[in-house]
């Protein structure tokens, strides 16, 4: 990599988890639009983290990439130092409830310590300049579950029930921290269940796409009657831009997409339009119910009435065509999809469906 002037760019901005789904989307959305800043894509590239996602990106003059891990505090702080960084979107985690229920103990590691690594570097930074900005990256997951009605709010109490929500919980709780004690700029955006490409298929909807071009069974949990808000991820990462740019220092947003449904009738959309697109089926008799998740939490909806009054942010997919432009997505990129099925996914593939 050459030799970079960063006093050229206007900020020098860390997003970390870039390789990953949400990351990948946004660092697409925010390079091309923002190119006085320079990115700077902080990734481990676990399992989740996939390079070959930024192709479109990977040359551009205002973005670079550092292979770090969060949990290695000296590597991070030289990150740092070497870009000057003036700001962070903090998405790097582990992401999946199932995973976390198998193995916590890397979702402690990485979304708890390492949060807090990057918040240590990021006070530091704060005492050397006027304009640091952290803005974590957080889910609807740390409220628990609602019953029938009502939706979350940003003071709605905290209520995690996985291993996954209550590590994010407790990096939430230490970003406010950070902001109350020493004064940290700091923004937290908490989003319901995004969907879109490059989601990796151990997730709900690229999971039941894939299963069902490969006539698999469509694993679906307890009764399959369980709620989820789903956002597409280009609204998620316009409202990312928006908060990161416009948000109130210390404030929470939550962010939603006003699109509730039941699992079951989910499963039964993504098996109707690969029937209308590819013909074949009904893939719906695919579908099998097994074991419920353990701690499952029976139904999340966002209220999102606080940053759409605030910042004038509105999700602009409608869900029937965000579900079907991503379906198509994933027909066309069959190849990165089969791409995730190797050694270790089938491995927790095994581990977490076998004994349902
Ligand atoms: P993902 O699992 O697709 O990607 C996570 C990325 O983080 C990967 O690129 C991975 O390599 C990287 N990473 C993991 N551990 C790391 C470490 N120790 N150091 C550096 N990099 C590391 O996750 P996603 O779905 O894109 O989620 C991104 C963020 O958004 C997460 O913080 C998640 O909690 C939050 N979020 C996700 C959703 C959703 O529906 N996917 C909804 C709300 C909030
Ligand atoms: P998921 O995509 O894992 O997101 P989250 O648990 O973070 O909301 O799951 C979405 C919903 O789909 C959740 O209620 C669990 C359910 N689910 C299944 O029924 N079968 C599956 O194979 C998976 C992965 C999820």
């Amino acid at each position: 990599m050459t030799n970079i002037d960063i006093n050229k760019f206007q900020r020098k901005i860390a997003i970390t988890g870039g390789a990953g789904f949400i990351g990948s989307n946004l660092l697409l959305y925010m390079v091309p639009k923002y190119n006085q800043y320079l990115f700077i894509n902080i990734d481990r590239l676990t399992y989740a983290g996939n390079l070959s996602n930024l192709k479109t990106i990977e040359n551009s003059p205002n973005y670079r990439f550092e292979k770090i891990d969060i949990g290695d505090f000296n590597a991070l702080k030289l990150c740092f130092e070497k870009y000057h960084l003036d700001g962070v979107i903090h998405l790097a985690a582990e992401s999946h409830v199932d995973r976390s229920i198998i193995g916590p103990a890397e979702f402690i590691q990485t979304n708890i310590v390492g949060t807090f690594n990057l918040l240590e570097l990021a006070r530091k930074r704060h005492e050397e300049t006027d304009n640091f900005r952290f803005h974590h990256v957080s889910t609807d997951e740390v409220f628990g579950s609602l019953g029938e009605s009502g939706h979350f709010k940003e003071n709605s109490p905290y209520n995690p029930s996985s291993p996954y929500s209550a590590s994010k919980a407790s990096s939430d709780h230490l970003v406010n921290a950070y902001h109350k004690t020493y004064g940290l700029d700091v923004v937290t955006t908490n989003c319901s269940n995004n969907y879109g490409p490059y989601q990796f298929p151990e997730k709900l909807i690229p999971l039941m796409i894939r299963n069902a071009c490969a006539a698999l069974p469509l694993p679906v949990y307890g009764d399959g009657g369980h709620i989820r808000d789903w956002l597409h991820v280009e609204d998620h990462c316009r409202a990312l831009d928006l908060v990161f740019h416009a948000g109130k220092t210390g404030q929470t947003y939550n962010i939603g997409g006003h699109n509730e449904i039941r699992n079951i009738e989910l499963v039964k959309m993504i098996c109707g339009i690969l029937d209308d697109i590819l013909g074949g089926g009904p893939r719906e008799n695919l579908i099998t119910f097994v074991k419920d998740r353990p701690g499952h939490d029976r139904r999340y909806a966002i209220s999102a009435s606080y940053i759409a009054n605030e910042l004038g942010w509105q999700p602009q997919y409608s869900f029937n065509d965000g579900l079907r432009k991503t379906i198509i997505w994933y027909i066309e990129n069959k190849k990165w999809l089969e791409n995730c099925i190797n050694g270790e996914y089938l491995k927790y593939y095994a581990m977490n469906y076998s004994n349902r």
